[in-house]
């Protein structure tokens, strides 16, 4: 199978996580845009959903599903996305689609958060993707110091030659090098650095389920 048909296998999987006559919220990247093709399918059974980007809102309009704004929404069952890597304690590294500050903010809401992904994303060890920390511009370079100085050697993320901007008109610096024994130290750690607006560590609050597409079938682990 490839790692797309993995995608599209797990966002398959998902659909029966989403409650009928609820909010949903929805993910960013390709695992999740398979899963908003799946969901468009059912999108009568859903009151709306909540989007992670503007990606991710743009998709879910262009199949007629109504996005909320978080401000408006208190609650959520679900919240589904993928993840860059994920352990099978459910910690995970996301953000290599620079959407994590807005990830974990809908995240949170949710009672559950599901993570679908191809099996190629479960690791015993985070660190090997390079973690994303959203930095506020103008600081940048002291936190790059920072995380260089605990290990790591942080990269500012570019597209096109120039520093890539999130959603929210931040930078991203891509941490390499690290091995993550102690993922929700690291997350309390790094979010405590000034100028730091979120690091892409899930694990404080990680994944509740992780759907694993694999060639023998999706595996569910909890
Ligand atoms: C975006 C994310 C994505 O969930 C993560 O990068 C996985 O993406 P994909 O499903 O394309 O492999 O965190 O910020």
């Amino acid at each position: 199978m490839t790692q797309d048909e993995l995608k599209l296998a797990v966002a398959q999987a998902a659909i029966a996580y989403v409650v009928e006559g609820e909010i949903v919220g929805v993910g960013t990247g390709s695992t999740a845009n398979f899963f908003i093709d799946e969901l468009a399918k059912i999108k009568h059974k859903v009151k709306a959903a909540v989007a992670s980007s503007e990606a991710t809102a743009e998709r879910l309009r262009g199949h007629g599903i109504t996005v909320l704004d978080l401000n408006d929404v208190s609650s959520m069952p679900v919240y589904i996305d993928g993840a860059d890597e994920i352990t099978p304690h459910g910690a995970m590294i996301k953000g290599g689609g620079a959407a994590l500050t807005r990830e974990k903010i809908v995240a949170s809401v949710a009672d559950k958060f599901i993570c679908i992904a191809d099996g190629s994303k479960l690791v015993e060890m985070l660190g090997k993707f390079p973690l994303p920390v959203e930095v506020i511009p103008m600081s940048h370079a002291v936190v790059a110091r920072k995380l260089n100085a605990m290990g790591g050697e942080a990269r500012l993320r570019l597209k096109d030659g120039k520093p890539l901007l999130t959603d929210n008109g931040n930078m991203i610096l891509d941490v390499h090098g690290l091995q993550i024994a102690d993922p929700v130290a690291l997350e309390a750690e790094i979010n405590n650095i000034v100028g730091v607006v979120t690091v892409g560590l899930f694990a404080r609050h990680g994944a509740n389920v992780c759907l694993l597409g694999t060639p023998e079938g999706v595996k569910t682990l909890t």
